[in-house]
């Protein structure tokens, strides 16, 4: 489940360090979801990683995470790899656009970049090197210490308290800019609370 983690990095990055803390709950056992009406070709978290060797236990502190995740994107390893996040909040029945959204036009020379917040929660924690193959050469074992991903993240602007998801996709183009056939999207829902300081 390496990326439950990108949820609360968007949420993060929202931070207006205003010191109001917040709680967020991930809803679904699975962690990644797919994405709703995908284009052909689309694949979903299984379709990037293997996360089978992959070990996560939630607890009232967070997440516990540890293994290995093994990647398995049938892509290039000279190819550019585009991540498009994009928050959305559920409002009044339907998932609208929030003002989050980033993009990163080239993912490989940002993955292991230690001001990012996906390196923070995700790529960091991996102990082998297997730093240039980025998410483009399928096989590849990926191994992850024991860390702990915290629950409360704090310090953001000013949210909705409600029900929110993450949408990722990541696209990979060869050297002449032709899309690869298969592009992955997953989703990643969340509640989130506001934690009201006890007097
Ligand atoms: C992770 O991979 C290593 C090396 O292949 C292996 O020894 C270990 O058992 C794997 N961990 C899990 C949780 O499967």
């Amino acid at each position: 489940m390496d990326l439950a983690v990108i949820l609360l990095t968007v949420l993060s990055l929202l931070s207006i360090a205003n010191g109001a803390q917040y709680e967020l709950t991930v809803l679904d056992e699975e962690i990644f979801s797919i994405c709703p009406n995908s284009e052909p070709g689309t694949l979903d978290m299984n379709g990037l990683m293997d996360l089978s060797e992959l070990k996560t236990s939630m607890n009232a502190e967070g997440i516990t995470v540890s293994g290995n995740s093994t990647l398995r994107w049938d892509i290039q390893l000279e190819d550019r790899v585009q991540m498009n996040v994009n928050l959305l909040y559920f409002d009044r029945g339907s998932w609208t656009p929030t003002v989050f959204s980033q993009v990163f036009k080239d993912f490989c020379k940002s993955m292991y970049d230690s001001s990012q917040l996906h390196y923070k929660y995700w790529s960091g924690h991996i102990t082998n090197d297997v730093r240039n193959k980025c998410v483009s050469v399928p096989g590849t074992k990926m191994m992850y210490e024991t860390y702990s991903l915290s629950m409360t993240a704090g310090s953001l602007g000013p949210l909705r308290e409600g029900s929110y998801k993450a949408n990722i996709m990541l696209r990979a183009y060869d050297s002449m800019g032709a899309e690869r056939a298969t592009r992955i999207c997953f989703e990643i829902k969340g509640d989130l609370f506001k934690i009201r300081k006890k007097r």
